[in-house]
């Protein structure tokens, strides 16, 4: 079975000192250890400790022939996106990571493929960002799942979502910037309670602001982590949908009917979860991701998908690679 694993991470070994280039506290950079480890620093708080594989395609691609990945789609670490910098800074920072991540992909036999960045607080910005990106060889855009207060809905999202779609660029809806505040802040409570719950947030967002009634069906857009916790509660959406207006916003349908629109990731670590995923969502809906190389990633790339015993083979040969590679426009 070919394999494709659409969601994964990297992070350059260093980059410009953006603090110094902006007089701004607080950017991330990386404290390199040696050995092949570094600390993601922002400012002067640990945010995260990473390996080489997140910089050097050798140690990356290893990792993968470990694990019979063909393919993989890299794409920039959500706290790299700026958003909440002035636009014009965080359309210098995309740029930087978006031609260092080209570089990263360079020279690997087509085996690694990049999404870009954006700086999403602008729209005109973000616009001709993606159309750069796509003259230069990147796959798709990566987008975090809110600006600030700012869900998923409204104008500037939808003329964003448009100028993706009429570019033939795919998009994956990534989560950050996590609900929950002090309260989740133990126990990495901000990853496995508040991350599902931004994506959920996003979906429920994206249907509820009309935003799938307004966009082109030609949009490809994709969510990280099976959705988050969006198809187990889907039937409590439903519910408020039919039965109270309030709950219903701008979206000329239930939710259930918009399923078709966009696709899940299989990120969710659990046999029950994929079948469900897959019931729900249809198998050609479903595509590969393990949020490689971070320490909440699939350990073993690929096993929850090959080694399921709920889903058909038929079904894990489209989720490991045929649906990302006609979703991505990548040859396998
Ligand atoms: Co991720």
């Amino acid at each position: 079975m070919k394999v494709l694993d659409i969601h994964s991470h990297f992070l350059p070994a260093k980059w410009d000192d953006f603090g110094a280039r902006f007089g701004t506290p607080d950017w991330p950079w990386m404290r390199q250890l040696g050995d092949g480890k570094a600390m993601l620093m922002i400012g002067d708080t640990d945010f995260r400790p990473v390996y080489s594989a997140c910089w050097d395609p050798d140690v990356r691609l290893a990792e993968m022939d470990r694990d019979g990945v063909d393919q993989q789609i890299i794409s920039a670490t959500p706290i790299l996106f700026a958003y909440e910098r002035p636009a014009a800074q965080a359309l210098y920072c995309a740029q930087v990571f978006n031609d260092i991540a080209l570089d990263i992909c360079a020279n690997t036999c087509n085996r690694l493929h990049t999404l870009a960045q954006v700086p999403l607080q602008d729209i005109d910005f973000s616009c001709k960002e993606v159309s750069r990106a796509k003259n230069s060889g990147h796959v798709g855009v990566q987008i975090g799942n809110h600006v600030g207060p700012k869900n998923m809905e409204g104008e500037g999202l939808v003329a964003f979502l448009q100028h993706c779609a009429e570019e033939d660029m795919p998009v994956f809806v990534h989560p950050w910037d996590m609900v929950g505040g002090e309260r989740t802040s133990k126990y990495m409570m901000g990853w496995t309670v508040s991350m599902p719950a931004e994506t959920q947030l996003s979906i429920v967002s994206m249907i509820l602001g009309g935003v799938f009634d307004r966009v082109s069906p030609k949009l490809k857009i994709c969510f990280a982590h099976g959705g988050g916790s969006f198809v187990f509660l889907l039937g409590r959406l439903e519910n408020a949908w039919l039965h109270r207006d309030i709950a219903r916003g701008q979206s000329k349908h239930p939710p259930s009917h918009y399923l078709n629109r966009f696709y899940l990731d299989s990120a969710v670590f659990d046999d029950g979860a994929l079948r469900l995923l897959v019931e729900k969502m249809g198998e050609d809906r479903v595509m590969f991701g393990t949020d490689y190389p971070f320490p909440l990633g699939e350990q073993e790339m690929g096993k929850l998908v090959s080694e399921s015993r709920q889903i058909s083979q038929t079904a894990k040969e489209k989720i490991l690679a045929g649906n990302a590679a006609k979703f991505f426009g990548i040859k396998i």
